[in-house]
């Protein structure tokens, strides 16, 4: 009987790390997408600023999809690919606060994220999350000193 309860924890635990790698897959494409509007449509000084800062991520953040994807698969989960469409947004500043807000969120998923790789054991997942963490916080911070 006890057995069998920590065997159903043990699946809930991968499915619920699987569920949120897949809410990670769909921020990063949502990045990918927003990124691609807002590197080609920004406009003035702070546009180039943000165009240039912006269009160097754009691949980064689909290599970080293609690794989630994969990593879904490898665990055995089923993708859910389903990104919302980038909001129509008018001045350089809008996108930046935006932007910045994508990052912050995405960073603070990656942190619970690697609690639950580490849950499950894989730590292997939670080294590749960290990198990806840092990368985010990179991009968060980049993106700051902008609009300072
Ligand atoms: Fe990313
Ligand atoms: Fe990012």
């Amino acid at each position: 009987m006890a057995k069998r309860a920590t065997k159903s924890t043990k699946r809930d635990v991968k499915q619920e790390l699987i569920d949120g790698l897949n809410e990670d897959l769909n921020l990063e494409l949502e990045a990918v997408l927003r990124y691609l509007y807002h590197s080609a449509s920004a406009t003035g000084l702070l546009g180039h600023e943000l165009r240039e800062e912006l269009k160097a991520d754009i691949v980064g953040e689909m290599n970080h999809a293609v690794f989630l994807a994969d990593k879904i698969t490898a665990l055995g989960g089923e993708l859910d690919i389903k990104p919302s469409m980038p909001k129509k947004v008018r001045t350089t500043e809008e996108m930046m606060k935006i932007d910045i807000a994508a990052e912050r969120h995405v960073i603070a998923n990656y942190t619970t994220r690697i609690a639950q790789a580490e849950e499950c054991g894989d730590k292997g997942l939670a080294v590749r999350l960290e990198d990806m963490l840092a990368e985010e916080t990179d991009h968060a911070e980049e993106l700051e000193r902008l609009g300072r």
